[in-house]
């Protein structure tokens, strides 16, 4: 059983699920969605085709992390009790992730943690996420580990060694599904083709208020001061984060406020920038894989991978800051040039078998995996 609920979850499930789906002798798939997300979710789940077996419908408008984990515990109670899976599946860091753990827990269902291990070790930061992706990791009975840093950092963590495996990162499986050399999209034609294109995305919690209002303005100091630069932001649709978009982007012609893309469209969207600024952690992934520079809206990251390959920049949030690392890409073509021919180190786009591999192993060595009657 898959439990997942938010846009990025659903991104990086889906080619585990595709994947299940061509070995139906070995597995039986049941895909939950939570329903943390709506429509960025729904965008996904059309994309890959994939029907759910079963959504909670869980989200509101102004959901908090307690309303989203009380709601997700519950409803997945009757859902376990139904189906009875032999082991759930998690992605990430979410509030549905985290609440599915302790879920499959009370429940003496085994927990396999895809994307096990990433740490900032801050309480924090990011917010919720280094905790829920902590007590997830807990949880867990396996381990799907993208890179050898996040197997060390389970190991660092006493987790049994012989439940961890290497998997690389799934979002490089649907990345190489998802880029065309012809791809086209309405807000292309607005911008003139001579202009550099940045891509923009930024929603997590601590930076909403002063950080993202900072964040803005910096970027809307440069546009004004770089003519041949235009912004595309798909804003999240988080009434916080559309509220500070508008606030400081409204009327300014070469900043392209649009709805969130589907995920065909970001990777292209993300292929045809020049480079990305984000404080997201899965953009943070595929970037390097496309060669793109990318400005990282924090202070620190769970994916130090992809700093060390020289694509990821840590800017954080400070007005200043923000424009001088601006003004580095933009104007000097050695610093571009290094920032933009880094090795992507999340894999190869081979994790979704390596996963189902490892699952089989881990199925065909516990006796009594599921320790409910059937
Ligand atoms: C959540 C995750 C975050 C992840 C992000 C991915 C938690 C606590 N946070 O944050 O780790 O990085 O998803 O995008 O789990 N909304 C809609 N429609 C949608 C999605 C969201 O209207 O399809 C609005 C709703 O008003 C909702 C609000 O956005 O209440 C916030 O959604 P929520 O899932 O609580 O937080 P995110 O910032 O999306
Ligand atoms: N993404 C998308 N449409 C957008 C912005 C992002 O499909 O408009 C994809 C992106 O390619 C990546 C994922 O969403 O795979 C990242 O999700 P998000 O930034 O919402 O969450 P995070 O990774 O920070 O948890």
């Amino acid at each position: 059983m898959t439990v997942f609920g938010t846009r990025p979850e659903a991104i990086k499930m889906a080619p585990i699920i595709l994947k299940m789906q061509e070995q139906l002798d070995e597995f039986k798939p049941i895909t939950v969605l939570t329903g943390q997300h709506k429509e960025m979710l729904d965008q996904v789940m059309d994309i890959f085709n994939i029907q759910p077996d079963y959504n909670m419908h869980v989200m509101k408008e102004k959901q908090t992390l307690s309303s989203i984990t009380t709601a997700v515990i519950s409803k997945l109670d009757y859902i376990i009790n139904e189906s009875n899976p032999d082991v759930i599946l998690v992605h990430g860091d979410t509030t549905t992730t985290f609440a599915a753990s302790v879920s499959a827990f009370y429940h003496k269902i085994p927990l396999g943690h895809v994307e096990a291990g990433l740490r900032t070790w801050d309480k924090y930061s990011p917010y919720p996420e280094e905790m829920n992706r902590q007590m997830t990791d807990t949880l867990s009975d396996i381990y799907f580990a993208p890179t050898k840093l996040s197997r060390s950092n389970l190991v660092k963590q006493n987790f049994d060694e012989k439940r961890i495996f290497i998997t690389g990162n799934t979002a490089i499986d649907a990345l190489k599904q998802t880029v065309d050399d012809d791809y086209h999209h309405d807000v292309l034609d607005d911008i003139d083709s001579n202009h550099r294109i940045i891509l923009l995305t930024m929603h997590r919690r601590e930076n909403q208020g002063e950080p993202m209002y900072r964040a803005f303005t910096a970027i809307r100091d440069e546009v004004l001061k770089h003519p041949d630069i235009e912004v595309v932001y798909p804003v999240h649709l988080s009434p916080v984060v559309q509220k500070m978009a508008h606030r400081v982007f409204d009327g300014i012609s070469r900043v392209h406020l649009i709805d969130p893309l589907d995920v065909v469209d970001f990777h292209n969207m993300s292929a045809r920038s020049y480079f990305i600024m984000t404080d997201s952690g899965g953009v943070q992934e595929e970037a390097p894989s496309l060669g793109k520079p990318v400005l990282v809206l924090r202070n620190d990251t769970e994916r130090p991978e992809g700093v060390d390959a020289g694509t990821l920049k840590l800017v954080g949030t400070d007005y200043d800051n923000i424009r001088n690392n601006m003004d580095e890409l933009l104007d000097n073509s050695s610093i571009y040039k290094k920032m933009s021919q880094a090795q992507n180190p999340y894999g190869d786009g081979q994790a979704a078998s390596r996963i189902l591999n490892a699952l089989n192993i881990f199925i065909n060595n516990e006796s009594g995996v599921n320790q409910n009657e059937k």
